[in-house]
Protein backbone atom coordinates (compact mmCIF):
# COMPACT_ATOMS: atom_id res chain seq x y z
CA UNK A 1 0.00 0.00 0.00
CA UNK A 2 2.91 2.33 1.12
CA UNK A 3 4.71 1.77 -1.87
CA UNK A 4 1.52 2.17 -3.99
CA UNK A 5 1.32 5.74 -2.85
CA UNK A 6 5.13 6.47 -2.53
CA UNK A 7 4.74 5.04 -6.48
CA UNK A 8 2.15 7.66 -7.31
CA UNK A 9 4.05 10.31 -5.32
CA UNK A 10 6.93 9.80 -7.53
CA UNK A 11 4.85 10.18 -10.89
CA UNK A 12 3.52 13.26 -9.76
CA UNK A 13 6.57 15.02 -9.60
CA UNK A 14 7.92 13.42 -12.43
CA UNK A 15 4.94 15.48 -14.46
CA UNK A 16 5.68 18.71 -12.71
CA UNK A 17 7.90 20.98 -14.57
CA UNK A 18 10.77 22.18 -13.23
CA UNK A 19 10.44 25.96 -12.30
CA UNK A 20 12.67 28.23 -14.24
CA UNK A 21 14.60 31.39 -13.67
CA UNK A 22 16.13 33.66 -15.21
CA UNK A 23 16.96 34.75 -18.84
CA UNK A 24 15.00 32.56 -20.81
CA UNK A 25 12.93 30.60 -24.11
CA UNK A 26 11.58 32.37 -25.99
CA UNK A 27 11.22 32.42 -22.56
CA UNK A 28 8.54 30.00 -21.46
CA UNK A 29 6.86 29.65 -25.16
CA UNK A 30 6.40 26.51 -26.72
CA UNK A 31 7.77 25.36 -29.83
CA UNK A 32 5.50 25.87 -33.05
CA UNK A 33 3.92 23.80 -35.51
CA UNK A 34 6.43 23.34 -38.26
CA UNK A 35 5.55 25.99 -40.99
CA UNK A 36 2.59 27.50 -39.17
CA UNK A 37 4.46 30.96 -39.11
CA UNK A 38 5.09 30.95 -43.21
CA UNK A 39 6.44 34.84 -42.80
CA UNK A 40 8.69 34.45 -40.59
CA UNK A 41 12.30 35.22 -41.13
CA UNK A 42 15.65 34.14 -40.14
CA UNK A 43 18.07 36.95 -40.35
CA UNK A 44 21.37 34.92 -39.68
CA UNK A 45 25.51 35.15 -40.04
CA UNK A 46 27.13 31.99 -39.59
CA UNK A 47 24.05 30.21 -39.21
CA UNK A 48 23.62 31.60 -35.84
CA UNK A 49 19.83 33.32 -35.96
CA UNK A 50 20.79 36.78 -34.59
CA UNK A 51 17.59 38.45 -35.02
CA UNK A 52 13.78 37.55 -36.60
CA UNK A 53 11.56 39.45 -39.39
CA UNK A 54 8.52 39.13 -41.78
CA UNK A 55 8.25 39.29 -45.09
CA UNK A 56 5.84 41.62 -45.72
CA UNK A 57 6.54 41.80 -49.43
CA UNK A 58 8.18 39.08 -51.56
CA UNK A 59 11.32 40.69 -51.74
CA UNK A 60 11.45 42.75 -48.46
CA UNK A 61 11.82 41.40 -44.77
CA UNK A 62 10.50 43.99 -42.16
CA UNK A 63 12.84 43.73 -38.93
CA UNK A 64 13.80 46.25 -36.56
CA UNK A 65 16.77 48.55 -36.85
CA UNK A 66 19.20 47.25 -34.32
CA UNK A 67 19.53 44.37 -36.03
CA UNK A 68 21.88 45.95 -38.40
CA UNK A 69 24.93 44.91 -39.16
CA UNK A 70 27.69 45.86 -40.95
CA UNK A 71 29.85 42.47 -41.95
CA UNK A 72 29.01 40.22 -44.72
CA UNK A 73 27.71 36.68 -44.82
CA UNK A 74 24.58 37.71 -43.51
CA UNK A 75 21.51 35.75 -44.35
CA UNK A 76 17.44 35.34 -44.93
CA UNK A 77 16.31 32.15 -44.32
CA UNK A 78 11.87 31.90 -45.68
CA UNK A 79 10.21 29.07 -45.15
CA UNK A 80 12.30 27.37 -42.20
CA UNK A 81 11.30 26.08 -38.71
CA UNK A 82 14.88 24.65 -37.65
CA UNK A 83 16.66 27.93 -39.14
CA UNK A 84 20.03 26.55 -38.96
CA UNK A 85 20.00 23.46 -40.68
CA UNK A 86 18.73 23.05 -44.23
CA UNK A 87 14.88 21.93 -45.05
CA UNK A 88 13.33 21.84 -48.26
CA UNK A 89 11.06 24.24 -47.79
CA UNK A 90 13.73 27.11 -47.26
CA UNK A 91 14.30 29.96 -49.47
CA UNK A 92 17.59 31.62 -48.77
CA UNK A 93 18.41 34.91 -49.52
CA UNK A 94 21.13 37.37 -49.20
CA UNK A 95 20.47 41.01 -48.41
CA UNK A 96 21.02 43.84 -51.25
CA UNK A 97 20.30 46.53 -49.23
CA UNK A 98 19.28 47.77 -45.28
CA UNK A 99 17.55 50.63 -44.69
CA UNK A 100 17.09 51.16 -41.60
CA UNK A 101 14.50 54.03 -40.23
CA UNK A 102 16.32 57.17 -41.05
CA UNK A 103 15.77 58.13 -37.19
CA UNK A 104 16.38 55.54 -35.29
CA UNK A 105 18.50 56.48 -32.47
CA UNK A 106 20.49 53.35 -30.57
CA UNK A 107 20.47 54.54 -27.20
CA UNK A 108 17.05 55.89 -26.56
CA UNK A 109 15.77 52.77 -28.80
CA UNK A 110 13.08 54.89 -30.71
CA UNK A 111 12.61 53.82 -34.27
CA UNK A 112 13.45 50.78 -33.83
CA UNK A 113 12.04 49.33 -37.26
CA UNK A 114 14.19 48.69 -40.87
CA UNK A 115 13.55 47.30 -43.78
CA UNK A 116 15.45 44.52 -45.84
CA UNK A 117 15.68 43.77 -49.90
CA UNK A 118 16.29 40.63 -50.34
CA UNK A 119 18.55 39.77 -53.47
CA UNK A 120 15.50 37.97 -54.97
CA UNK A 121 12.16 37.42 -55.19
CA UNK A 122 10.50 34.62 -52.65
CA UNK A 123 8.20 32.17 -54.34
CA UNK A 124 4.65 32.31 -51.82
CA UNK A 125 3.72 28.80 -51.12
CA UNK A 126 2.30 26.81 -48.27
CA UNK A 127 5.51 27.49 -46.76
CA UNK A 128 6.62 30.94 -47.25
CA UNK A 129 3.81 33.72 -47.06
CA UNK A 130 3.55 37.63 -46.51
CA UNK A 131 2.40 38.93 -43.41
CA UNK A 132 0.04 41.79 -44.34
CA UNK A 133 0.87 45.18 -42.69
CA UNK A 134 -2.07 46.48 -40.83
CA UNK A 135 -4.22 48.44 -42.93
CA UNK A 136 -5.62 50.51 -39.51
CA UNK A 137 -2.97 51.92 -37.19
CA UNK A 138 -4.90 52.42 -33.70
CA UNK A 139 -3.42 52.00 -30.82
CA UNK A 140 -3.55 48.42 -29.30
CA UNK A 141 -5.42 48.92 -25.95
CA UNK A 142 -3.87 47.18 -22.56
CA UNK A 143 -4.97 44.15 -22.00
CA UNK A 144 -4.77 42.80 -25.45
CA UNK A 145 -3.69 39.64 -26.06
CA UNK A 146 -0.41 39.44 -28.97
CA UNK A 147 1.82 36.52 -30.08
CA UNK A 148 5.10 36.75 -30.83
CA UNK A 149 7.84 34.08 -31.99
CA UNK A 150 11.63 33.57 -32.54
CA UNK A 151 14.87 31.26 -32.61
CA UNK A 152 15.85 33.60 -29.83
CA UNK A 153 17.61 32.36 -26.57
CA UNK A 154 15.25 30.06 -24.14
CA UNK A 155 15.09 29.33 -20.71
CA UNK A 156 18.20 27.09 -21.27
CA UNK A 157 19.99 30.30 -21.80
CA UNK A 158 20.61 29.06 -25.43
CA UNK A 159 18.67 29.55 -28.49
CA UNK A 160 16.26 27.81 -29.94
CA UNK A 161 16.76 25.12 -32.64
CA UNK A 162 13.13 25.20 -33.45
CA UNK A 163 10.94 28.17 -34.26
CA UNK A 164 8.87 28.94 -30.87
CA UNK A 165 5.96 31.01 -29.85
CA UNK A 166 4.30 32.38 -26.79
CA UNK A 167 1.04 34.46 -25.83
CA UNK A 168 1.58 38.00 -24.44
CA UNK A 169 -0.71 41.08 -22.95
CA UNK A 170 -0.54 44.60 -24.13
CA UNK A 171 0.26 46.54 -20.79
CA UNK A 172 -0.01 50.13 -20.71
CA UNK A 173 2.87 52.64 -21.41
CA UNK A 174 2.41 54.20 -17.69
CA UNK A 175 3.16 51.04 -15.78
CA UNK A 176 5.54 49.87 -18.62
CA UNK A 177 7.12 53.47 -18.26
CA UNK A 178 7.94 52.54 -14.52
CA UNK A 179 10.00 49.58 -14.91
CA UNK A 180 11.94 51.33 -17.46
CA UNK A 181 12.96 54.83 -15.41
CA UNK A 182 16.39 55.60 -15.72
CA UNK A 183 16.42 53.85 -18.65
CA UNK A 184 15.02 55.09 -21.62
CA UNK A 185 11.25 56.59 -22.55
CA UNK A 186 8.57 54.43 -23.40
CA UNK A 187 6.86 56.73 -26.52
CA UNK A 188 3.83 56.32 -27.90
CA UNK A 189 5.86 54.59 -31.07
CA UNK A 190 6.72 51.47 -28.24
CA UNK A 191 4.08 48.99 -27.20
CA UNK A 192 4.98 46.53 -23.92
CA UNK A 193 3.75 43.39 -23.65
CA UNK A 194 4.08 40.51 -21.16
CA UNK A 195 3.13 37.12 -19.95
CA UNK A 196 -0.56 36.87 -19.37
CA UNK A 197 0.02 35.11 -16.05
CA UNK A 198 2.09 36.24 -13.50
CA UNK A 199 3.41 32.80 -12.44
CA UNK A 200 4.73 32.03 -15.77
CA UNK A 201 7.20 33.80 -16.99
CA UNK A 202 7.15 34.49 -20.59
CA UNK A 203 8.85 36.77 -22.70
CA UNK A 204 10.85 37.40 -26.20
CA UNK A 205 14.92 37.50 -25.49
CA UNK A 206 17.93 37.68 -27.81
CA UNK A 207 17.77 36.50 -30.94
CA UNK A 208 13.99 37.27 -31.25
CA UNK A 209 14.35 41.32 -31.97
CA UNK A 210 12.78 42.13 -35.04
CA UNK A 211 9.96 38.97 -35.23
CA UNK A 212 6.66 40.19 -34.86
CA UNK A 213 3.89 40.85 -32.74
CA UNK A 214 0.55 39.69 -33.36
CA UNK A 215 -2.13 41.13 -31.53
CA UNK A 216 -5.58 39.90 -32.04
CA UNK A 217 -4.55 38.54 -35.18
CA UNK A 218 -3.11 42.62 -36.67
CA UNK A 219 0.37 42.68 -37.35
CA UNK A 220 0.98 45.22 -34.50
CA UNK A 221 4.93 45.29 -33.83
CA UNK A 222 8.59 44.44 -34.26
CA UNK A 223 10.59 42.94 -31.01
CA UNK A 224 12.75 45.59 -29.88
CA UNK A 225 14.47 45.63 -26.61
CA UNK A 226 13.79 44.98 -22.64
CA UNK A 227 15.66 44.78 -19.16
CA UNK A 228 16.55 40.77 -19.01
CA UNK A 229 14.10 38.51 -20.67
CA UNK A 230 10.97 36.95 -18.75
CA UNK A 231 12.11 39.06 -15.60
CA UNK A 232 9.17 39.47 -12.88
CA UNK A 233 6.99 42.52 -13.74
CA UNK A 234 9.31 43.00 -16.53
CA UNK A 235 7.86 43.46 -19.82
CA UNK A 236 9.29 43.80 -23.10
CA UNK A 237 9.27 46.65 -25.23
CA UNK A 238 8.10 46.43 -29.39
CA UNK A 239 8.17 48.63 -32.21
CA UNK A 240 4.45 49.65 -33.01
CA UNK A 241 3.33 49.94 -35.93
CA UNK A 242 2.32 53.14 -36.30
CA UNK A 243 0.77 55.27 -39.13
CA UNK A 244 3.92 56.81 -39.84
CA UNK A 245 5.88 53.86 -39.93
CA UNK A 246 3.59 52.29 -42.59
CA UNK A 247 3.87 55.11 -44.59
CA UNK A 248 7.88 55.00 -44.58
CA UNK A 249 7.17 51.22 -45.45
CA UNK A 250 5.56 51.99 -48.60
CA UNK A 251 7.37 54.80 -49.28
CA UNK A 252 10.47 52.63 -49.00
CA UNK A 253 9.27 49.54 -51.36
CA UNK A 254 7.85 52.02 -53.93
CA UNK A 255 10.95 53.77 -54.34
CA UNK A 256 13.47 51.08 -54.28
CA UNK A 257 10.94 48.29 -56.33
CA UNK A 258 12.73 46.54 -59.18
CA UNK A 259 11.07 47.80 -62.50
N1 LIG B 1 17.21 43.16 -28.17
C1 LIG B 1 16.95 41.77 -28.22
C2 LIG B 1 17.47 41.17 -29.49
O1 LIG B 1 18.29 41.79 -30.12
C3 LIG B 1 15.52 41.44 -27.99
C4 LIG B 1 15.17 41.72 -26.63
C5 LIG B 1 13.79 41.47 -26.30
N2 LIG B 1 13.83 41.35 -24.90
C6 LIG B 1 12.79 41.15 -24.12
N3 LIG B 1 13.01 40.96 -22.87
N4 LIG B 1 11.57 41.17 -24.61
O2 LIG B 1 17.22 40.05 -29.84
Amino acid sequence: MTSHLLALLLSLIAVIPPQRYGCTDIIGGRVVRPHSWPYMAAIQRKNLTECGGALVEKQWVLTAAHCQSNKSEVRVVLGAHQASIAEKEQQIFKVMHYFPNPQFDRSSKENDIMLLKLNGIAKLNKFVQLLPLPDSCEDIEPGTMCKVAGWGVTSSGKPSKYLRKTTLKIVGRKSCQSKYVNYTKITSNMLCAIGKNKFLKTDACQGDSGGPLICAGRYSGIVSFGKGCGRRDMPGVYTRLTEKYIDWIKKIISLHRDP
